[in-house]
């Protein structure tokens, strides 16, 4: 008896986790698929400036303007309370983006303001790439070690 009264116990905890861990599942897979968006933009633009694609303007510039435009997103909307890795699965997200709301919200705007460079500058030439990418690959770092729980 105290046996299926564990086992009961397990399972409504193991319920209710997973509970949790569905809650905030669309959210999850929308942040990263912002993240991959952003990173395959960057691959395209990177590519390009090793020489390993030829430089295109237009492909380098949508590439730039794909940037820009999920840096528009709504962060908030991405990342409610309590969707963190500690509370779900699948994901990495670190609790310190509800802990500093503000500083995260900065890290963003930074990448903002490297997306918004890239939009106009990846299409102008191929030596505009290196800068471009500099700007932006500083901002992924700088949010990811403070945000994002280490691989
Ligand atoms: C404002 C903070 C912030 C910025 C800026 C940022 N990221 Fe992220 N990134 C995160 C967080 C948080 C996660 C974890 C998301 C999750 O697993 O739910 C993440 C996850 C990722 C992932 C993995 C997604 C997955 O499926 O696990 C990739 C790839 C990624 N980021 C690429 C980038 C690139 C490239 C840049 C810069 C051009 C960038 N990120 C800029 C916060 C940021």
């Amino acid at each position: 008896m105290k046996k299926f009264v564990a086992i009961v116990a397990a399972t409504a905890i193991l319920g209710g986790s997973s509970a949790i861990a569905q809650e905030y599942k669309n959210q999850i897979k929308a942040r990263q698929g912002v993240m991959w968006t952003i990173s395959l933009n960057l691959g395209t633009l990177g590519a390009m400036a090793k020489g390993e694609m030829e430089y295109d303007a237009d492909k380098a510039a949508a590439a730039g303007r794909s940037i820009h435009g999920v840096s528009m997103v709504h962060l908030a909307t991405l990342f409610p309370e309590g969707s963190d890795g500690g509370m779900n699965d699948g994901t990495t997200a670190k609790d310190t983006i509800f802990s500093d709301r503000a500083g995260f919200d900065e890290k963003w705007a930074a990448l903002g303001t490297a997306a918004e460079k890239a939009a106009a500058e990846a299409g102008t030439g191929k030596e505009a790439l290196g800068p471009v990418m500099g700007a932006l690959g500083g901002t992924c770092k700088a949010c990811h070690e403070t945000y994002r729980i280490p691989q």
